[in-house]
């Protein structure tokens, strides 16, 4: 079955790329769904549009996404469309970071996906048709310095998505990353100011360091990411499967 109004579920949806996303989805008729651990901001992004309605839900916690999805599902019904797009990062040199450094980015970036994807499993397999799409980042597919553990997460990420695709592809479920470069987003500008602060430059020149490795040498837009999710949603993308597609302007 191919439903015409989906359910969708965006983790993090209430800022940056998961906000673009969700504002895409429910602009293309679908019903929205959108996670994350603070109210306000969840709250503001449903105000935008009238497909969007929100939930508290810390994707790391297993339980917790479980009770979400009951709750939301007997709201709009089966989920169709999950976008793992909830993500934190850090910066450290690899002597200085602790185990904590490390595990609490995994619990969010690679366990928050597996638990947004499991428990809508079920709904997918019932229909017949799903979409799991994931939010990973270019340090999915190549090194960064400085960002080894931020790194790690998002290649488990990548990792999971080539075995999940082919794990799912007989029951009509397509499994796809997105990995984009650095994108203009409060994460984005959390960054530039550690930057400044640390090395004491203008946000201009530590934008300009952050963009070199892009040959387009600019930041991603967040609408840039949200149309390839749209694309991918799609029904006509069913073969697009197993892909950890950048955007990057030819960094990759
Ligand atoms: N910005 C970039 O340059 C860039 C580049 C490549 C990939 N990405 C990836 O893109 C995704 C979106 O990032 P962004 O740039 O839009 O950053 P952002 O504005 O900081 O958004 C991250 C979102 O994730 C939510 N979140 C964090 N931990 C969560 C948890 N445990 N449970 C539920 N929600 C949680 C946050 O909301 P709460 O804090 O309220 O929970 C927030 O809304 C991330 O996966 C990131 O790694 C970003």
């Amino acid at each position: 079955m191919i439903l015409d109004k989906k359910h969708a579920v965006v983790s993090g949806g209430g800022s940056g790329v998961g906000e673009a996303i969700a504002l895409k989805l429910a602009d293309e008729s679908n019903l929205v769904t959108i996670l994350g651990r603070r109210q306000e901001p969840l709250k503001n992004v449903a105000n935008k549009h009238k497909n969007i309605s929100w939930r508290v839900c810390d994707v790391s916690n297993s339980d917790e996404v479980n009770n979400c999805y009951k709750d939301i599902r007997s709201a709009y019904g089966n989920i169709n469309i999950v976008v793992a797009n909830a993500g934190v990062a850090n910066s450290k040199p690899f002597h200085k970071m602790s185990v904590s450094d490390i595990t609490s980015l995994m619990e969010v970036n690679l366990i928050g996906v597996f638990n947004t994807f499991q428990h809508a499993f079920m709904d997918m397999k019932a229909d017949n048709w799903g979409r799991m799409i994931s939010i990973a980042s270019t340090a999915g597919l190549k090194g960064y310095s400085y960002v080894s553990a931020y790194t790690a997460s998002k290649h488990a990420v990548v990792g999971l998505t080539k075995s999940l695709a082919l794990e799912l592809a007989s029951k009509g479920i397509t499994v796809n990353s997105i990995c984009p470069s650095y994108i203009d987003t409060p994460m984005t500008d959390r960054t530039i100011k550690n930057i400044t602060e640390l090395t004491h430059i203008s946000k201009e020149e530590a934008i300009e360091e952050l963009v070199k490795l892009n040959p387009q040498k600019r930041l991603i837009k967040p609408i840039e990411v949200a149309k390839v999710v749209s694309w991918l949603c799609n029904k006509n993308s069913s073969s697009i499967n197993g892909q950890n597609i950048p955007i990057a302007g030819g960094e990759i």
